[in-house]
């Protein structure tokens, strides 16, 4: 996806996808809504002032050099905004942003040819970079560190190793496990930016900005409601903004997501009213009844679910843990008491309160 895309910014960084389309391409569709509203620059970006401000200094200042940034480090769930603004950092340094993705890098040689294709001060944007083969990253090492690449041509007693001079640029890196990271990557960034999980009234001004984008009719209370069910995450605000956009359309004269057309509506998608979804309850209700409350590994709870460990820990964990249902503690996830209050389920005596002690 990255080796043969047009040079120009616009096309290699979309910012404005197109209307939703069709249900038959829910995942492009999502990716495209995703798209369509996407903040732009950096004022448009909503909440996490600390990292705003930090990101406004750096790139100020970078400007006003003529550098290229130092290397960035984006930390955080999913649906965050990390993409966003690894975009915006692109557009703000008034350079283009060439797109891949860790997992999708198999061999030293793509990496090579993406980085050899980079102008001055380009922002290369590496997704879940986590999921970069560990070999590729010593491919990354030198080029990150002093602008080259050390490639080694040919095969057997003839092969020589090439030292190739690349045109200094920026890597913006995210990532949901910065804990997978290896240390000596890490330590190749110039700055880490954590995402926080959203405050409401942050969630509510993006939804308003989402309604205005999409020209959706929302009152006050329609943008509050979304907002606090919306697990701080954006991307989970704007799909909800969307289901409630059909359901008001629908059942409510004049089509307006109001307060009690978004509580309808997210009931019937099964998001309770603290916003927790069908898995964040299934993950709680695993943890209460078939352990006890816990501590139970990741793993055994994964399984019991169906789903990946990888995925329990990096998109449903870090909100539950947030606010208040699950800890992590040496010996695994233990529900708390807001968990058992929360499922309506009497706690037994004994092991959650072990847990908790450790
Ligand atoms: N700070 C923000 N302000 C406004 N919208 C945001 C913000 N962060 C994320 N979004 C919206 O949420 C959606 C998901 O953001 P994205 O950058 O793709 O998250 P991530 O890459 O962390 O998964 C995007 O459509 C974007 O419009
Ligand atoms: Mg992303």
């Amino acid at each position: 996806m990255t080796g043969d895309q047009p040079r120009s910014p616009a096309q290699v960084c979309p910012v404005t996808g197109d209307q939703p389309r069709s249900p038959a391409e829910a995942r492009e569709d999502e990716a495209g809504f995703d798209a369509s509203l996407r903040p732009n620059l950096l004022k448009d970006y909503v909440g996490q002032d600390d990292v705003k401000g930090r990101l406004d200094v750096a790139i100020r200042a970078a400007r006003e050099r003529g550098e290229p940034l130092d290397h960035i480090l984006l930390c955080g769930p999913p649906g965050l905004g990390k993409t966003s603004l690894a975009q915006i950092i692109a557009r703000e340094m008034g350079v283009a942003c060439r797109r891949t993705q860790g997992p999708a890098i198999e061999r030293g040689g793509d990496l090579a040819a993406i980085l050899s294709d980079l102008e001055q001060g380009d922002v290369l944007f590496i997704d879940e970079i986590h999921g970069l083969p560990r070999k590729i990253e010593e491919v990354l090492y030198p080029a990150m560190e002093d602008f080259e690449l050390d490639l080694v041509v040919g095969q057997g007693p003839s092969a020589r190793s090439l030292r190739l001079a690349l045109k200094p640029f920026t890597l913006v890196a995210a990532t949901t496990r910065a804990g997978m990271l290896n240390a000596p990557l890490r330590d190749r960034f110039g700055s880490t930016f954590r995402l926080e999980f959203y405050r409401v009234e942050d969630l509510e001004q993006i939804v308003a900005r989402s309604a205005g984008i999409l020209g959706v009719p929302l009152d006050r209370e329609g943008a509050r409601e979304i907002a606090g069910r919306s697990r701080g995450t954006p991307r989970i605000a704007n799909r909800q903004l969307k289901w409630v956009r059909d359901w008001a359309q629908v059942h409510t004269p004049g089509k307006t997501v109001n307060g009690p057309a978004a509580a309808a509506a997210l009931k019937l998608h099964q998001v309770d009213p603290a916003g927790l979804e069908p898995m964040d309850r299934a993950i709680l209700a695993a943890v209460l009844d078939r352990f006890g409350g816990g501590p139970v590994g990741v793993e055994s709870l994964a399984a019991l679910l169906g789903e990946e460990p990888e995925t329990v820990a990096s998109v449903y964990e870090p909100y539950l843990v947030q606010s208040g249902y699950l800890e992590r503690t040496p010996r695994g996830r233990v529900a708390t008491d807001l968990a058992w209050r929360h499922l309506g389920r009497e706690r037994t005596p004994g092991t959650a309160r072990q847990g908790r002690l450790l």
